[in-house]
């Protein structure tokens, strides 16, 4: 089984980072594979949104402008049996980076209806808030709703902050493991 790591982060180190690692070790812990794809390392365009709001994404399910690394990922995602997202919050949202993949994603695969690439898939969704810790629910929210209009199937939510970081990366590392073995016995 292979499970792949979705990083919105756009950092080499830090919270994020760390929750990362953590779903890594559950993932590897549990003995299935793991690749972690961090989106910022593509410099990924946003949606070009081509002709009247549609382009060949729809019919197709393929982006146009993919040859920027879209299509690779898009590719990697369907041959995985489990994701995890990751995303710091920024503004209350998902990264920059996280934005412009799944809008172009979910032009492709929203339109396969159960047929997508990670339709009844599991998906475990993590967001990390700074100080603050504001905006960490609407962060989750967009992911929640991007595996919605995806067909995937949520495995679980985890908020981390700095001040309870102990006890969520431990929950990260166990949530992740548990997916893996729940996948394996359904
Ligand atoms: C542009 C930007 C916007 C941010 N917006 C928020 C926010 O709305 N709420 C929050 O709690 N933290 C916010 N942060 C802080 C990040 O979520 C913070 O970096 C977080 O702790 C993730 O940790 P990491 O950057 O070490 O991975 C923002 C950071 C940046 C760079």
């Amino acid at each position: 089984m292979k499970v792949i790591i979705v990083s919105g982060s756009p950092k080499s180190e830090g919270l994020s980072c760390s929750c990362v690692e953590a779903a890594r070790t559950g993932v590897l812990e549990a003995g299935a594979e793991c690749e972690v794809i961090k989106l910022h390392n593509y410099k990924l365009s946003r949606c070009a949104v081509c002709d009247d709001g549609w382009g060949i994404c729809q019919k197709e399910h393929k982006c146009a402008f993919g040859i920027d690394g879209f299509s690779a990922i898009q590719d990697k995602l369907s041959g995985a049996e489990a994701l995890v997202l990751v995303s710091p919050v920024y503004w209350g949202d998902i990264t920059e980076d996280m934005k412009a993949f799944f809008d172009r994603y979910r032009r492709c695969e929203a339109t396969l209806a159960e047929k997508g690439g990670i339709a009844g898939k599991s998906v475990l969704i993590i967001a990390a808030p700074g100080g603050s810790g504001n905006g960490l629910i609407s962060c989750l929210e967009q992911m929640d709703r991007l595996c919605s209009h995806l067909r995937a199937k949520v495995f679980d939510f985890v908020g981390v902050n700095r001040r309870n970081r102990e006890y969520k990366l431990e929950a990260i590392t166990r949530a992740a493991f548990a997916m893996v073995k729940y996948i394996s016995s359904t």
